[in-house]
C-alpha cells in the first residue's frame, strides 16, 4: 500500500476502515480512518499510530517511503486505542522512541504495560534535523491527555480528534470529497465526541490564536488544507453553543398514543414557522439525532410509561444526551401513560440534569389522545416554537 506525501517529505501513512460501523456506540455508516503521519528527514518521526488490527495497513504505507526501522521517534498525541493500539509492535520494529505529553505517559502506561515512553512539555519545541516540532497540549479534546502537535516550517497542525470525521474515503483532502457530505460528518463527530468540551475547545483556539495554519492533519477523516475556515468558524459556533430556529421532537411510542401526541406538537412548532425535526427512536439512530441537536435551540423528548419510568429507547437516549451535556438549550417532556404514569416525570427529572432549561408544563396524556387533547398538543408545539423564536 502506498503514503501519500500531503507537503514536502510529509506523509499520510494511516488506515482506511471501510467496515466499522460502530464506534464505541456512534453509529458510523461511512466508516472511518485512523490518520498517522511520517515525517522524513534527518530525524524520521512518526505521528500516532492506528488501531491495532491495521498495523500491517500502516507499516505497508510507511514501507512505500522508508525502511519503518528508519524512525527514530513516534509522537503520540493521543493515548485512546484507535490512535495508540499500534504502539507496542510499531516500538518492537522500529525501536523508535515514543514522546506524549505527561497525561499521555501515564494514560500509555496504563494501556501498554512495558512501553518506554518519554514526555514533552506543553509548549516545547523539538528539532528534527531542518525543521521544528511544537507540542502544544489541549487537555479534553478528546482526553485529558490530548495534545497537538505543529510542524513549525510547513505550518501543519497535527490536530488528532479535533476537526475530524468518521468517514472513509479514498481521497485525503478537503477539496477531493463532498462538501455537504464533510461537515454533515464533522457536525456529528462534534456532537457526539466534542461537545461536553466546548469550553476547552475555546481555551484551544485562544491558545493556538496566533498560530498560523495552513494545514489541520486530523486523526480521523480528511485533511483540510483548503477551506480551513469553514470548519474553524463551526467549531467556534458549536463551543459557543449557538442555534438556529429549529427544533427536535424525540420519542417512541408502544401503542401509537405518544406517537399522535408527538406529531401535533412538531405541527404545532412548525405552525410557527419553525423548523422541526422528529424522531422516532425505533426508528432512529441517537448519534444522528445528537447531530440534529447540536444546533437546535429546542429538545422534546415523548415517552410512554413503561413499568412507572421511561420507555427503554427513551431512556437510552436521554442518558446518553446526558453525557453530552448540551448547552443553552430549551428542553420539553411529554408523554402518554395507560394505568400509572411516571415516564413524564422521569424525563423531567433527566433532561433537566442534562442541562436542558424546561420552563413548560409537562404535557402528560391517559390513553389515546382525543381531539381536544391532540388540539392542546398543537397548542403546546406553538408555545415551544413561540419561545424557540423569542430567545
Ligand atoms: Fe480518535 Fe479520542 O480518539
Amino acid at each position: 500500500m502506498k503514503a501519500t506525501e500531503i507537503a514536502r517529505n510529509v506523509y499520510w501513512v494511516g488506515a482506511i476502515d471501510w467496515n466499522v460501523r460502530s464506534f464505541h456506540g456512534y453509529s458510523t455508516p461511512r466508516g472511518s480512518t485512523y490518520n498517522a503521519y511520517l515525517i522524513k528527514g534527518d530525524t524520521n518521526v512518526l505521528i500516532d499510530t492506528v488501531r491495532r488490527p491495521f498495523f500491517d495497513q500502516m507499516v505497508s504505507r510507511i514501507s512505500s517511503v522508508l525502511d519503518p526501522k528508519e524512525i527514530d521517534l513516534i509522537i503520540s498525541n493521543h493515548v485512546e486505542m484507535d490512535h495508540s493500539g499500534s504502539l507496542v509492535p510499531a516500538q518492537d520494529l522500529t525501536g523508535a522512541k515514543i514522546l506524549a505529553s505527561k497525561r499521555g505517559v501515564e494514560g500509555l502506561a496504563l494501556h501498554h504495560e512495558g512501553l518506554e515512553i518519554d514526555s514533552v512539555e506543553d509548549g516545547q519545541e523539538l528539532r528534527i534535523g531542518d525543521r521544528v516540532l511544537k507540542f502544544i497540549e489541549t487537555p479534553m479534546l478528546h482526553w485529558p491527555d490530548s495534545m497537538f502537535t505543529y510542524l513549525v516550517e510547513d505550518k501543519i497542525l497535527f490536530s488528532m480528534d479535533g476537526f475530524g470525521q468518521h468517514l472513509a474515503s479514498s481521497k485525503r483532502f478537503d477539496d477531493e470529497v463532498d462538501k455537504d457530505v464533510l461537515m454533515y460528518e464533522a457536525a456529528k463527530y462534534y456532537a457526539n465526541i466534542l461537545m461536553p468540551f466546548g469550553g476547552q475547545v475555546l481555551k484551544t483556539f485562544e491558545k493556538v490564536k496566533d498560530v498560523e495554519i495552513k494545514m489541520l492533519a486530523t486523526s480521523h477523516g480528511i485533511i483540510w488544507r483548503r477551506d480551513l475556515n469553514s470548519i474553524i468558524n463551526a467549531y467556534l459556533s458549536w463551543a459557543k453553543g449557538e442555534t438556529k430556529e429549529k427544533a427536535v421532537v424525540v420519542y417512541d411510542t408502544m401503542w401509537g398514543s405518544t406517537q399522535k401526541m408527538a406529531e401535533a406538537i412538531v405541527d404545532g412548532i412548525a405552525s410557527e414557522g419553525v423548523e422541526t425535526r422528529p424522531y422516532r427512536l425505533s426508528d432512529s439512530d441517537r448519534s444522528e439525532v445528537m447531530r440534529d441537536i447540536l444546533e437546535a435551540r429546542a429538545v422534546v423528548v415523548g415517552s410512554p410509561t413503561l413499568n412507572n419510568g421511561m420507555f427503554p429507547s427513551v431512556a437510552d437516549f436521554v442518558i446518553y444526551m446526558k453525557g453530552l451535556r448540551p448547552k443553552g438549550k430549551i428542553g420539553a417532556a411529554f408523554g402518554s401513560f395507560g394505568w400509572g404514569g411516571g415516564a413524564v416525570k422521569a424525563l423531567r427529572e433527566n433532561l433537566e440534569k442534562a442541562g436542558l432549561t424546561l420552563s413548560f408544563e409537562d404535557l402528560e396524556m391517559r390513553y389515546v389522545p382525543k381531539e381536544e387533547e391532540i388540539l392542546k398538543c398543537f397548542e403546546y408545539g406553538q408555545k415551544i416554537g413561540k419561545e424557540i423564536k423569542g430567545s
